[in-house]
């Protein structure tokens, strides 16, 4: 037996990351026996053992939560043995994790500078004591908006667009890079700041030039902390002994881009300005690292016919870029940065307000440029000032939040693929710190409905555990100043304090589909709180009379039924009020579900009693005695048959059917309906209507957008007409997750994978081949451990399939012409 994937809190040895009550999570692999039966967990300082389990069966693999006494800036170890039931034992290698500051005072004070315009860099320089060994170094950093550290002019670590993006009104997030290397050398410790989220502008309905919400200094806060070996530490803290100087970044800003000049001088010191103590608390990191990911050269030098040259990345994205340069001094260089061509010709009128662009003042040397505080979201980059121009110059770096990827599936149909790996590009492009709506536009921000609603998808394709706990961190901040109310989008930036259906139910969609995924129950507990806070808001604001219908609700946003027929209208045709308190309901019961996990019995007693009057409200104004639906539209019957909202599900589904048919069998479904169209017709035997739905090609559908050569997933089914043309309605992105959810009904139907248990322990299995698509292939690694289901023809019209479950797992598998099996651990191929 093997002990993998050893984690802390879902991460891979963390340093500095906020933690309370660190969750050790593992996997055994290659064993004896069926499962694990006792596992031994030891956490040690030092040497010294603080904390041993013995064997125990509640050391659960996929997640064991510790209490210990832990201490800022220190280093752990720990180990996990585990047994099995055939008497098989191994031990995990050491791993480790150590603390940030957490509740340490901070000795560093936080400076800042005159404004001026050029981004400020600040310097201190440390030289390490003759004759002594250092043993360890540190930096512990905070820098607003956003900060870039270097270390005698070489960048420290690699993560991009630090601290990264939070309620900076709540709380700020102090990342901790290991320095030792540099310590031990000396030098200039320096650190850049630019106005990122923070002190930029950023908002949909900001305009270029408008000041940041959050804050308007950039300012610095940091302890480089050095151990030396003898046993004494140093702290060099960020004080008045800082000086500053300035860059040759005369502007940059998320939406706007950045601005350098090469031919300006070298400043002289400035001194800086020590602040008063800020609001918002300093803690320890949640964010994982935003990384470059992957690195990729244009596909094509175009010149258009306006005489535009252009580059193609053959690949809509998010990222920077790297480009060569060698100029004549004083040329100015302008790069702007597009979604799509029209007519042949560079576009970009659907950013709105957002310059997206880099100017660059040559100064004459060969260099390497690279933007440093934002990032765009592109295929396309108009270059002015390089008359030659080669694509060999430029290199994409594609930015992301770094999440294992988890699961892939692969079909026989070229275009379901290409949708696939669409879906995998909008994941990326939208996963840059905060789940967002889009990457391009003045915008970007954490919506909470298309983040709602893409969550089960993503948590299929990544290990998002991580990624989301922050976000439901900033989710909760927002409710605790808001009554419960989640904001439309989080971190709010100051938006209204509205909240609304479906956005809202993010609170409780997103903790309960990565508890389903990764089986470590820690998300649910933390985040319970919340999740009912923002029950019980809407049950005050719905009052006796149903006050929570008459809320503005954004309902099935961009749905295709609006009674107008306007392609343009954002607004869908099923009745807000009903998808309100559908989904309502179906929080309500997230939430009473989590409450008795939690073991608050009482609490799940009064959410259910809250479930069932929600239902009964439902039925009484929504459904008929005789059991229809009398919300006739798609979504309104696909919620209806979600939630069990009629006792006749027979009735609705043949209201589905005849409306399916005067749909001229398309989809209209929008935000709400579209995420669960496939999955709710394949779980009420309609699986050959959702086959037929996910392979039409013609308008609307999403194949439709595949076939004009999107390679991410759009924010509108008509985002692109059939000739191309973009829709300019003044809301039309082509990087918008929302419609990628189909993806997980592909893992769910078509590969037939649906967790019984959290973490993926027992599984379903009941593929589903299709001709049409060929042959499918899935992997996808679990909590519980890796996990593979594929078909493909056979013989005289059967299919073969083969199945492998992992060490430890369970799989019921429903196959047509089988009697039901449960499989354990193994492979196994079957013809049927
Ligand atoms: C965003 C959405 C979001 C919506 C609110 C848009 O501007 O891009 O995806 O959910 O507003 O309805």
């Amino acid at each position: 037996m093997r002990i993998t994937h050893c984690e802390v809190d879902h991460l891979k040895s963390p340093v500095g990351f906020q933690m309370d009550r660190p969750v050790f999570s593992w996997r055994a692999e290659e064993a004896e026996g069926t499962r694990v039966t006792e596992a031994r967990l030891r956490v040690f300082e030092d040497g010294d053992c603080l904390l041993d389990t013995g064997f125990a069966s509640c050391v659960s693999s996929l997640g064991y939560a510790a209490d210990l006494p832990l201490k800022p800036r220190t280093e752990y170890t720990w180990t996990v043995a585990a047994r099995t039931d055939a008497g098989d034992e191994a031990e995990s290698p050491v791993c480790i994790f150590e603390t940030g500051k957490r509740d340490e005072p901070w000795t560093g004070r936080w400076i800042t500078c005159a404004e001026g315009d050029r981004l400020p860099v600040f310097h201190r320089v440390f030289r390490p004591e003759a004759g002594r060994e250092i043993k360890r170094a540190r930096l512990y950093i905070c820098g607003l908006g956003l900060y870039d550290a270097a270390w005698n002019g070489e960048r420290i670590g690699d993560e991009v667009m630090t601290p990264y993006c939070n309620n900076y009104n709540a709380w700020r997030q102090v990342i901790t890079h290991d320095v030792t290397e540099q310590a031990k050398q000396g030098g200039e410790l320096t650190v850049m700041l630019g106005a990122g989220w923070y002190s930029g502008r950023f908002h949909h309905r900001s305009r270029p030039g408008d000041p940041g919400y959050y804050g308007r200094d950039l300012r610095l806060i940091c302890e480089m902390r050095v151990d030396y070996a003898d046993g004494e530490s140093v702290c060099v803290p960020s004080d008045d002994r800082w000086f500053v100087t300035r860059s040759r970044l005369t502007f940059s800003g998320i939406y706007d881009g950045e601005h350098r000049d090469d031919t300006l001088p070298d400043t002289g010191p400035e001194a800086v300005t020590v602040l008063p103590d800020a609001p918002g608390k300093l803690e320890d990191r949640l964010s994982p690292p935003v990384r470059v990911q992957r690195e990729f050269k244009p596909v094509a030098l175009i010149h258009t016919p306006k005489d535009e040259t252009v580059l193609d990345l053959g690949q809509n994205h998010t990222g920077i870029f790297r480009l060569r340069v060698h100029e004549p001094k004083g040329t100015r260089i302008r790069l702007q940065f597009g979604e799509v061509l029209q007519d042949g010709c560079f576009y970009r009128g659907n950013l709105r307000s957002a310059l997206a662009e880099y100017r660059y003042v040559a100064d004459g040397e060969e260099r390497e440029i690279r933007p440093c505080f934002t990032f765009y979201g592109y295929r396309y980059v108009k270059v002015e000032g390089i008359p030659d121009l080669k694509k060999e110059d430029y290199t994409a770096l594609v930015l992301h939040s770094d999440l294992a990827p988890t699961g892939s599936l692969i079909t026989g149909h070229e275009k379901v693929n290409r949708l696939i790996a669409n879906a995998q590009w909008v994941l990326r492009s939208n996963f840059l710190d905060v789940p967002t709506d889009c990457p391009q536009r003045d915008e970007r921000m954490g919506w909470t409905g298309d983040a709602n609603v893409f969550s089960e998808t993503a948590c299929f394709f990544r290990d998002c555990y991580a990624f989301y706990r922050k976000y439901l961190r900033d989710m909760r901040s927002e409710q605790d100043a808001a009554d419960g109310a989640v904001p439309f989008v989080v971190p709010a930036f100051g938006e209204d304090r509205h909240s609304c259906c479906v956005w809202g139910d993010a609170t409780c969609v997103i903790p309960w589909n990565v508890w389903r995924m990764s089986g470590d129950l820690s998300i649910l507990r933390e985040h319970y709180p919340a999740m009912k806070a923002w029950i019980d808001y809407i049950a005050r604001v719905d009052g006796s009379d149903h006050g929570w219908r008459r809320q503005f609700h954004f309902g099935d946003w961009l749905a295709l039924d609006h009674p107008d027929r306007d392609p343009n209208e954002r607004l869908g045709g099923t009745d807000e009020g009903f998808i309100a308190d559908a989904s309502w309901l179906k929080s309500t019961r997230i939430t009473a579900e989590t409450a008795r996990l939690l073991g608050r019995n009482e609490e799940a007693g009064h959410y259910d009693w809250l479930a069932s009057s929600i239902l009964k409200g439902i039925r009484e104004d929504f459904i008929t005695p005789g059991g229809r639906c009398a919300v006739n539209t798609q979504t309104g019957l696909l919620l209806a048959l979600e939630e069990g909202l009629s006792p006749r599900p027979e009735v609705i589904l043949a209201q589905w059917d005849r409306l399916f048919e005067q749909t001229r069998r398309k989809l209209t479904t929008g935000f709400v309906g579209a995420p669960i169209l496939c999955e709710i017709l394949s779980r009420f035997d309609r699986h050959g209507q959702a086959v037929d739905l996910l392979l039409n090609e013609e308008y609307p559908g999403w194949l439709y957008a595949v076939n004009l050569g999107a390679t991410t997933v759009w924010e509108r089914w008509n985002s692109l007409g059939p000739d191309g043309k973009i829709a300019d309605n003044g809301m039309n992105s082509l990087n918008h997750y929302a419609y990628g959810s189909v993806c997980a009904w592909m893992f769910r139907h078509l590969a037939g994978f649906q967790p019984i248990t959290p973490g993926c322990g027992r599984v379903r299995l009941e593929p589903k081949p299709d001709v049409r698509l060929g042959h499918l292939e899935m992997r996808l690694e679990t909590a519980a451990g890796p996990w593979a289901a594929a078909w493909e023809p056979a013989k005289e019209g059967t299919w073969r399939y083969r199945v492998s479950v992992p060490f430890g797992c369970e799989a019921e598998l429903c196959l047509p012409g089988y009697e039901p099996t449960v499989l354990t651990a193994g492979e196994y191929s079957f013809t049927a």
